[in-house]
């Protein structure tokens, strides 16, 4: 069984957690950046996943360009979809809204992985937007611990990725 991992990542969460997830796989895994340019030829894979970090509410571009010039081919696939992001009370919301809903109803796993905030690496206007978006995620979630932006913070979540790699290793 060959799968292939397709994502797009800003700040490299994504592609650590495609990485760590491709070590549970059983059979051949590729991985794909789609920054780096066009995906594979999809034809050559019995499982595809798709993964891809949220911003400002909203999975990249490349994805869902991805996602939606390839419906029909990854439809007939055993299919995964994955998000990496930070408010995991938003987690539901912006997993179903980052994926046509075609490909959610025909997906054998869908999870989010968490997220890193690697402030140390954004420049002004991401860290300005992080901003905003945590205090109206503060706002509406008061039980969420607010970020502190001199910290670079790690909330990756291994047991979603176990549970995804286990549903994705089923016949
Ligand atoms: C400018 C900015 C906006 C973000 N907006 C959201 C958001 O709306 N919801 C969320 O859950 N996480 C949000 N995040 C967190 C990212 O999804 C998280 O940092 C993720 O790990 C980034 O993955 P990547 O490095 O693969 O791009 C935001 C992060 C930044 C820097």
């Amino acid at each position: 069984m060959n799968t292939l991992i397709i994502f797009a990542s800003k700040h490299g969460t994504t592609e650590k957690c495609a990485s760590i997830l491709s070590k549970k796989l059983t059979g051949k895994v590729d991985l794909h950046n789609l920054k780096a340019g066009a995906a594979p030829d999809l034809t050559k894979y019995d499982k595809v996943i798709i993964g891809g970090s949220i911003y400002a509410g909203r999975i990249q571009k490349e994805v869902s360009t991805f996602c939606s010039q390839n419906l029909s081919l990854l439809k007939d696939k055993k299919l995964g979809l994955f998000i990496c992001c930070m408010f995991p009370n938003n987690a539901e919301t912006q997993l179903n809204g980052a994926f046509p809903q075609e490909l959610l109803n025909s997906t054998a796993a869908k999870e989010n992985f968490g997220g890193e905030m690697k402030f140390s690496d954004m420049n002004f206007g991401e860290k300005f937007l992080t901003k905003m978006v945590s205090k109206v995620i503060a706002k509406n979630n008061p039980e969420i611990p607010q970020l502190d932006m001199k910290k670079d913070t790690s909330m990756i979540i291994n047991e979603n990725i176990d549970k995804f790699a286990q549903l994705m290793n089923k016949d």
